[in-house]
């Protein structure tokens, strides 16, 4: 099974956007795919009700729900069948309480939008992760996501401070997003940019090629090491 966590304290930095549009790329990849939604805010429970019928199935479930007989780490667990799970959750993320979650991921997602503060912000969450969870910048499972990288900008200018903090954390650097109106038409449709059609997604898709490429290498090892285990 593949797992899929997405974290950053920062408010904003795009957590749903990259948990929605990777549910919704696993699902029409034929993947049976949960979302677990960690925020109280439940941006990604919205979508997931906005989903049309026609789309490719995603399993809910809302880490908030008020549980009556049920423990929490049941109601955490997703169907059996599921062979991808997407994890949202919140900025100011409690990482002690989220220790098991980014225990069991295979691939820890941080994005991060290219401004200063946003950049420090990310440092900052990245060495309180390091401190709290031991989760060590050579954790082949982390990966940074550049989000919301303005198109028309000199991308090396803009994107200079986050290649700093990249260079000096020395963790991956596996894509960057650009800012396009295409999330928010897909976000408020219940779909992601894969499943959008019109003349400009084709330039935001493309931008996902490497990220992809890593997570269903990520699901390979997965399943190998499963396969293993059963062995
Ligand atoms: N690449 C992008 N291009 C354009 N808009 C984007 C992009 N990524 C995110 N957004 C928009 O930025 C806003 C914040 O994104 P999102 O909700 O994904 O961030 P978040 O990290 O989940 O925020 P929070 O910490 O509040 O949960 C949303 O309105 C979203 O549609
Ligand atoms: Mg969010």
């Amino acid at each position: 099974m593949l797992k899929v966590v997405i974290v950053n304290s920062k408010g904003g930095a795009g957590k749903t956007t990259l948990s929605t549009n990777i549910a919704s790329y696993f699902a029409n990849s034929g993947y049976k795919t949960t979302l677990i939604d960690h925020d109280t805010q439940a941006s990604s429970t919205y979508w997931l009700k906005s989903r049309p019928e026609y789309a490719s199935q995603i399993q809910s479930i809302y880490a908030h729900d008020r549980l009556f007989g049920v423990t929490r780490s049941w109601h955490l667990k997703p169907d059996p069948q599921t062979q991808c799970v997407v994890v949202d959750s919140p900025s100011a993320l409690d990482l002690i309480g989220f220790k098991d979650e980014l225990a069991s991921a295979n691939a820890i997602l941080i994005p991060v939008l290219s401004s200063t503060i946003d950049v420090h912000a990310a440092l900052d969450f990245f060495k309180e992760m390091q401190l709290k969870t031991k989760i060590q910048h050579t954790d082949q499972r982390v990966a940074i996501i550049a989000n919301r990288i303005h198109h028309r900008s000199h991308l090396p200018l803009n994107l200079q401070p986050l290649r700093q903090l990249i260079n000096s954390l020395g963790i991956k650097f596996i894509a960057t997003l650009r800012d396009s109106e295409n999330y928010l038409k897909a976000y408020e449709q219940g779909l992601g940019i894969f499943e959008l059609e019109g003349r400009t997604i084709k330039k935001d898709i493309d931008c996902w090629c490497s990220l992809l490429t890593w997570l269903e290498t990520r699901a390979e090892i997965s399943k190998q090491k499963e396969h293993q285990e059963h062995r």
